[in-house]
């Protein structure tokens, strides 16, 4: 089946690699010459688990074709299928920002006919679909609405394996196209409206992000009543009603998809006149959660003016360089702000790190080296390197034991038998243990 993808970003390239690899002939567009160019060669230009393998055999075996033309997708014969994988960043007051997707259906409204039917993966609000139909200026163009449940690190994966598909549509032919490309994916299919399926999607991240938020907000609570959410995550995790997923509190959630999710979910209630009251406080919540574990760490310390810390882990997840509303920097940014010395270190995050720190911390070529004469480490992304790294020789590096674990996901026993003052979120703290 011939299949467009409109968007080389993470979604998009996904996407593009995953339906070659399933047999497709495929072809990507994006405006960016030098990420096509480097797509063109196989070279990945963001960290993805599996991704820069996937994309360099499938455009060898040639059934994946990048190009900066949108007119390329439509030489020889029209694609079955065009899939929009655009950015749809915050707009005013968290609205969704349409720009990319406008601008995309206008260009392609004159270049498609109705054989080919317009998927939105990009996660838009209910409702959007009349407005893309109104752009391509032909409302006799199927619009659809697939949404993704990839999750950064473990994108490829995700779409390989994937808990269910949903499929938005309003024709059968828009189901039955959307239905053969995925052939080959064993899972549920939900065939649903696009209101639905859209609705569906916000209601995903903002039923996990629910999650995250009261589970930070009951560790927060342990930390007054000396209980350990460790205990109580396996506790609550146990009854098959909650499940064990996605309860592991800490210092915040960050990526490029709840935030802005949450926000849009309930813009997009109050335009059709409904005001949420649940889903604000999710936000607000997220928003103070690294500033709590900042406020913790300057109490350990007697203050942070002055004193030199070092940062081992800023992507906002292991597994990925992406650092886009990751609690790193917003515990970062407020110890700078008070004074301190920051060194930092991430395994794959360095690059896009410097794009929102610059000369504002150090950078350091290895964790031990960040280490080397701080006063505490704070470790802020699960990376697995952070849990293999050879902790006595760490004890060497620091010039105070004192470890602040912002995901709580180190094994502080073993450290403490080390010599190490290990602090984290919501855990009972020994008070020989408080610094
Ligand atoms: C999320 C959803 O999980 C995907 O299903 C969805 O497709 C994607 O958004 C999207 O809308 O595109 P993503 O943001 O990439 O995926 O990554 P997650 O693994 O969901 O992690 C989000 C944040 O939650 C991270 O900061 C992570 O550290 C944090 N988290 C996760 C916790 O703090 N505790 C947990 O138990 C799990």
């Amino acid at each position: 089946m011939k299949v467009a993808v409109i968007g080389t970003g993470y979604v998009g390239l996904v996407q593009g690699a995953c339906l070659a690899h399933l047999g497709h002939d495929v072809w990507c567009v994006d405006i960016d010459a030098q990420r096509v160019a480097e797509l063109k060669r196989g070279e990945v230009p963001f960290f993805e688990n599996g991704l820069p393998e996937l994309v360099s055999k499938e455009v060898e075996e040639g059934r994946l074709h990048f190009t900066t033309q949108l007119t390329d997708i439509v030489r020889g014969e029209m694609p079955e299928v065009v899939f929009l994988c655009l950015p749809t960043p915050y707009g005013q007051d968290g609205s969704c920002d349409l720009s990319y997707i406008e601008t995309a259906c206008r260009d392609l409204g004159t270049i498609i006919n109705e054989s080919a039917v317009v998927t939105i993966k990009s996660t838009l609000p209910p409702g959007s679909n009349n407005k893309i139909k109104q752009w391509l200026g032909n409302d006799q163009i199927d619009v659809a609405s697939n949404p993704e449940f990839l999750r950064e690190g473990s994108a490829v994966a995700d779409f390989l394996g994937p808990d269910r598909i949903l499929i938005g549509v309003e024709s059968d032919h828009a189901r039955d196209v959307l239905t053969r490309v995925h052939a080959g994916i064993d899972a549920p299919v939900f065939v649903v409206s696009p209101e639905t399926a859209q609705l569906a999607k916000y209601a995903s991240n903002t039923m996990l992000a629910s999650r995250l938020s009261l589970m930070n907000e009951i560790a927060n609570i342990a930390d007054y009543v000396g209980a350990d959410i460790k205990d109580v995550e396996k506790i609550v995790g146990s009854d098959p009603r909650i499940g064990d997923k996605f309860l592991r509190a800490g210092a915040g959630f960050g990526g490029s998809c709840f935030p802005k999710d949450v926000l849009a979910l309930e813009h997009t209630a109050r335009q059709h006149g409904y005001t949420p009251r649940l889903i604000q406080p999710i936000i607000e919540l997220n928003r103070d959660q690294p500033l709590r574990f900042v406020d913790l760490i300057k109490r350990r310390l007697n203050g942070v003016n002055g004193k030199r810390l070092a940062i081992w882990g800023l992507a906002f997840n292991k597994n990925t360089d992406d650092v886009r509303e990751s609690p790193a920097l917003a515990i970062a940014h407020a110890l700078l702000d008070a004074g301190a010395v920051i060194t930092v270190f991430d395994p794959r995050a360095m690059t896009s790190a410097r794009r929102e720190l610059g000369d504002r911390v150090e950078y350091a070529s290895s964790a031990l080296n960040a280490a080397n004469d701080a006063e505490a480490l704070l470790v802020l992304t699960e990376w697995d390197d952070f849990t293999q790294v050879p902790w006595a020789q760490v004890i060497g590096y620091l010039r105070a034991p004192i470890v602040f674990d912002g995901k709580n996901f180190l094994p502080h026993d073993e450290l403490r038998a080390q010599g190490f003052s290990v602090h984290g979120i919501g855990l009972w703290q020994a008070p020989s243990d408080q610094a």
